[in-house]
């Protein structure tokens, strides 16, 4: 297989079997529009590949593989096609007059003509491998059809935090080739934090030597019990740096780093205590902390938190955020460098006697403006570099730094607040479900989580774009985000797990048109061959409940409960005498006729076991013919 093929092998496994019937062609993110025409056209052996677009060699080269992987054969690749042959063309030609990304598929009996330049040819290709069925006696036989598509959002975005764990190249890599699939175009790398500093500079090499490691987890913590003295530690080369940014580039994926300032530093200041307002302070850890021990010195944080000490506002500080900002510049070449700005405690700030009388100096009023003074500070380095910086939502505090991009993290207020000043926003609160490190379900089955609540249908029901913005104020909404921290998320397996179907649902709400959105086709059409595919190709996901089974309570005395299975090829099992259902309970067949007697109730639990093994949480559903409530028996 050559380099090109090789590139792209994550993307290969065909999406299984999507249902006929589905008007979207079993696409996610769902297209702008989709008009069928008449009649088919048949792949097979004989159709050509013709790539007549500057940029289209590489993708040419990725549907090909992707057509040995589906079909068993692979396609000639031409230069020029004939009137009359079957073929496949991927061009540039009309795609100027196409929205940014955006992209045509038009579906003939003799062509498949993919229209779009840069990302919106691949992006033509994405959806090209996602609408292909399964063959038949050595054919596939796609229907014939228009498609129009763009995105509603430039910004398509996912964080990973690699500080609370370190996540390996090799990983990153797998995650990055399913974000392209799902035409997410932004790899936000929380890069720095409390827990562990992961790039290499080559000015500070304490910063990686120290503060690379530290010598226990929160996993088991906080909530839990032991496990604590885990030892963390790892970090990026900025050549691997490099290879992950062309990696990315390669899918159209932008990826922007992130250094945390002032606060969440202290792997930073454990290496250079010079860089707090006090060098020779201990480490504040609550004595309540039983793996803390007594107090420590500057140290690489073990546990969650947001801890007091944090960068101080001197010239040192800024000379050196300074040449690590030059370096990592250097290393990505994002419009964007993320500056952190969060949960920065200003106790240490207002202790200070330097930082107290720099307030004077400058004619600061509170620690809020002196936040936004260190952040000004930093902003017009980034901006003398040709960049701008983006930020959480507490760069509002004090006044925001004049060019400055607002992440809204805490609700969709500082969001809002942001466009109202006329600031670009990238929207991504955790209570509207876009922390994909929450809960997906509020089964004891799911595995420790920090604690919220994010099913994916939280995520597909959140639109971006506030209400109460002015039609003009709309414009500044330049995106959407999911974050996964990662203080409960030791391995990629798990990484995976939070991050699908979530990411699915993301890239719905990022691309997809707000008119267009459906959670009961996405759900019971697109998914469960989406979800199947994952299972093929060994990514881990968390496998959904059974479609049309209730979690919530149920009254009458008959009933007859008709599921499906959320992932092509799975099983649903399941028990009506309260035992947890394994693969040896009954298999679901035919619609379940429950007949519950009056004053009694009974409880349907189900599990869905996908083809590799993988299960979901027991989901329970009590059917209740007038039982009297038991009361909870009172705490001794
Ligand atoms: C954040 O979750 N502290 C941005």
């Amino acid at each position: 297989m050559n380099k090109a093929l090789s590139i792209f092998i994550g993307v290969l496994i065909s999406s299984g079997a999507f249902a006929q019937s589905d008007p979207n062609l079993g696409i996610i993110p769902v297209p702008v529009s989709i008009t069928k025409a008449n009649g088919s056209f048949i792949l097979d052996k004989t159709t050509i590949l013709v790539n007549q677009s500057i940029d289209g060699a590489k993708m040419a080269d990725l549907l090909n593989a992707f057509i040995v992987n589906k079909a068993g054969f692979a396609l000639r690749e031409a230069k020029i096609t004939q009137q009359n042959q079957k073929s496949i063309v991927l061009t540039s030609v009309g795609a100027e007059k196409l929205p940014a990304e955006g992209y045509t598929i038009k579906v003939t009996p003799t062509q498949i003509i993919l229209t779009g330049k840069g990302a919106g040819l691949f992006y033509a290709v994405q959806s090209a491998m996602q609408m292909m069925p399964a063959k038949v006696a050595d054919k596939i036989t796609i229907p014939a059809v228009n498609i129009n598509d763009y995105p509603r959002f430039g910004y398509r975005g996912t964080m990973l935090d690699v500080s609370r764990h370190f996540f390996p190249i090799s990983f990153i890599k797998k995650y990055l080739d399913q974000l392209a699939y799902y035409k997410i175009n932004t790899f936000h790398w929380h890069l720095t934090d409390d827990q562990g500093w992961r790039l290499e500079i080559k000015k500070y090499p304490k910063l990686t030597s120290v503060g690379s490691s530290r010598n226990g987890t929160i996993i088991g913590n906080y909530p839990g019990n032991g496990n604590y003295l885990t030892e963390v530690k790892g970090f990026y080369t900025q050549d691997e740096a490099k290879e992950i940014v062309k990696y990315a580039a390669e899918r159209y994926i932008t990826v922007i780093p992130e250094i945390e300032l002032p606060g969440h530093a202290s792997a930073a200041i454990a290496a250079y205590p010079e860089l707090s307002c006090f060098p020779d302070r201990d480490t504040f850890i609550s004595d309540k902390t039983p793996w803390s021990g007594s107090r420590k010195g500057k140290q690489v944080q073990q546990t969650w938190g947001v801890f007091d000490d944090i960068f101080v506002p001197s010239e040192n500080t800024f000379t050196m955020l300074n040449n690590i900002l030059d370096e990592v510049i250097a290393i990505f070449p994002s419009k964007y460098i993320h500056i952190g700005g969060d949960e920065a405690p200003k106790t240490y700030w207002k202790e200070s006697p330097f930082c107290q009388a720099l307030m004077k100096e400058k004619g600061l009023k509170d620690e809020h403006e002196l936040q936004s003074y260190f952040i000004q500070t930093i902003e017009k380095h980034v901006n003398a570099k040709g960049r701008s910086i983006i930020g959480w939502d507490e760069i509002l505090e004090g006044g925001l730094a004049p060019n400055a991009t607002v992440m809204s993290w805490r609700g969709e207020d500082g969001g809002i607040a942001a466009a109202q000043q006329n600031h670009d926003v990238i929207m991504t609160p955790g209570s509207m479900g876009l922390y994909i490190d929450h809960k997906q379900s509020n089964s004891p089955d799911e595995p420790v989580t920090i604690g919220g609540f994010a099913p994916y249908q939280k995520i597909y029901g959140y639109d971006p774009i506030p209400k109460v913005l002015t039609a003009d104020q709309r414009k500044y909404i330049k995106g959407v985000q999911a974050n996964m921290w990662t203080e409960y998320i030791k391995t990629p397996e798990k990484a995976e797990n939070h991050a699908f179907p979530r990411i699915m649902a993301l890239s719905e709400i990022a691309w997809g048109q707000v008119e267009r959105k459906d959670l009961k086709n996405f759900s019971e059409e697109r998914l469960p061959a989406h979800l199947a595919r994952l299972d093929k190709m060994n990514i881990n996901f968390w496998v959904p409940t059974p479609i049309g089974q209730s979690d919530k309570p149920l009254t009458g005395g008959d009933f007859t409960i008709d599921l499906k299975v959320p992932v092509t090829g799975a099983k649903i099992y399941y028990s009506l005498d309260g035992s947890r259902p394994s693969e040896n309970a009954f298999l679901y067949t035919e619609p379940i006729k429950v007949t519950v007697p009056q004053g009694e109730k009974r409880t349907l639990k189900t599990i869905v076991v996908v083809p590799s093994g993988r299960r979901s949480v027991t989901t329970e559903t009590i059917m209740n013919n007038g039982a009297p409530e038991v009361k909870a028996e009172a705490k001794k």
